[in-house]
């Protein structure tokens, strides 16, 4: 089985080096969106159509399952993508919801805190998501935009970074005792966010989501463990960070250009 990740742009390789881990034998496929990064700070309905395009082509590169590596995107278009993907038998996954369970599972009754792009905290999904299993708990949605590009140039310590999580986050430290890094940049940053929030559980959904998809496609058929890089724009930039995101240095990363949306893919 061939498995479909995507994300906006690198951030989305935290999930895939889970999934790597989790998946050792699919094939899988990565298809970083850098053409048209940042989706964060784009409306909902751009971010579906965005989505919509990069599902398109990833099945047609043969993916029989999908997951949406970006907290933005699976924030405005999971619901969409699902719907789409049950017409023609493909299982489409997001990050919120195995982020929200990671969380559930290490809250102690305190705050809970949700960091991520403008786009997801703006969405609610998170929020809704939390205040379902926690009812009584008091949630917080936090934007925290300036962390991508932090992380996207490597500056992930020293007093750059922590003076913007600061400025960000130190509100929230007497208040909270979980906080979910609900944007796939932020794992790059839990140091300095640890330090900002000391004490405070940092879920990263990165490994509850490949839990989640591991288990889902355990019991198919797998291929032979290839991995395959594909970006909008940038290949040489992608190859160049990505060792920092995936933990290894990825291999040999295409340019590729993404044709409009196609069905089960394209817009009802
Ligand atoms: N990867 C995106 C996310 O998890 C953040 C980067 C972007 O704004 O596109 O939300």
């Amino acid at each position: 089985m061939k498995v479909g990740v995507f994300d906006s742009g690198i951030g989305g390789l935290t999930v895939f080096r889970a999934l790597d881990a989790a998946l050792p034998t699919h094939d899988l496929l990565y298809l970083g969106d850098t053409a048209r990064v940042p989706y964060g700070t784009r409306s909902p309905k751009t971010v579906v159509l965005y989505a919509q395009r990069v599902a398109s082509f990833l099945v047609a590169q043969g993916a029989e399952a999908l997951v949406i590596a970006c907290n933005t995107a699976t924030a405005h278009a999971l619901e969409t993508l699902q719907d789409a993907g049950l017409k023609s038998g493909i299982p489409v996954f997001g990050v919120i919801g195995p982020g929200v369970s990671a969380a559930v599972a290490v809250h102690q009754g305190g705050g809970i805190a949700v960091l991520g792009t403008p786009g997801t905290i703006k969405g609610g999904a998170y929020q809704r998501a939390l205040a379902s299993h926690l009812p009584s708990a008091h949630i917080s949605g936090v934007a925290c935009p300036l962390f991508v590009p932090l992380a996207e140039e490597g500056w992930v310590d020293g007093p750059v970074p922590t003076l913007v999580a600061e400025r960000y986050l130190s509100h929230l430290r007497d208040s909270v005792d979980t906080a979910i890094l609900g944007c796939t940049h932020y794992p790059l940053l839990r140091g300095v966010i640890q330090s900002v929030l000391p004490g405070v559980h940092l879920v990263d959904s990165a490994s509850a989501t490949a839990e989640v998809v591991g288990s889902a496609l355990s019991g198919i058929p797998s291929g032979q463990g290839s991995r395959r890089y594909m970006v909008t724009d940038h290949p040489a930039q992608f190859e160049a960070s990505g060792a920092m995101f995936l933990g290894k240095q990825p291999q040999r990363c295409e340019w590729v250009d993404l044709p409009p949306a196609s069905p089960p893919f394209d817009s009802p």
